[in-house]
């Protein structure tokens, strides 16, 4: 029996770090679908034809260490809006989101296009701000040299794209329950999260 957990939002409202916690908790498989896309856009950086890339990505491909730069972010942001390169990574999420012991995935478009019946749906959010310090902390921890507003522009731009692309939209799915962690630590926001996974039952 599967059990899917689908999780949507914008760059850093903090998906990743509740889609973990919730796999942790729960003993469920955790797939990262932007590193789809990321995996995509690093392959088009070097060169590749977009679709030709999407139709052939290999583990290697998402195991790459530069997968999590701005640069390559906005080149998946990019691939991201051809539904040809959608379409093919469709069928490795949707057979993921099968595995038997439970799926978490975190996205874009989990809860309205890839597992519209996920037996729980969260649309995690937070203002572009507080999205956008975050993600400047977390960078500049890892040792790149950016700058505030710099992240805040990388980020609005990756909204404006995401949720104005004519195929698969970023939006809040219809039955979505919407999280908004701009005024939560991480702890509050992993807690609300798993708490709305036991209300569905999980196995
Ligand atoms: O989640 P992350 O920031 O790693 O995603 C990188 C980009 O990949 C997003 O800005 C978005 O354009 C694209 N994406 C998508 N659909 C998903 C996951 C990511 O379009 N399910």
């Amino acid at each position: 029996m599967s059990f899917v957990v689908a999780i949507d939002g914008p760059a850093a409202a903090g998906k990743g770090t509740i889609s973990r916690a919730i796999a942790a908790h729960f003993g469920f498989q955790h797939l990262d679908t932007g590193l789809l896309y990321r995996a995509v856009g690093a392959r088009v950086e070097a060169g590749e034809d977009a679709v030709a890339a999407a139709r052939t990505l290999t583990p290697n491909d998402m195991a790459r260490d530069d997968l999590r730069t701005p640069a390559i972010a906005a080149a998946a942001s990019r691939v991201a809006t051809r539904p040809e390169v959608r379409q093919a990574l469709v069928e490795f999420q949707q057979s993921f989101a099968r595995l038997p012991q439970g799926a978490v995935l975190d996205g874009r478009d989990i809860c309205s296009v890839i597992c519209p019946d996920a037996e729980v749906k969260l649309y995690v959010t937070a203002s572009a701000e507080v999205r956008a310090e975050r993600r400047y902390q977390e960078l500049s921890q890892s040792g790149m040299s950016l700058t505030r507003e710099g992240v805040l522009e990388d980020v609005l731009a990756r909204d404006a794209r995401d949720m104005g692309r004519a195929d698969a939209p970023l939006v809040a799915a219809p039955g979505a329950t919407i999280l908004d962690t701009s005024q939560m630590g991480i702890d509050e926001a992993v807690a609300a999260a798993i708490a709305e996974v036991e209300r569905a039952g999980p196995p």
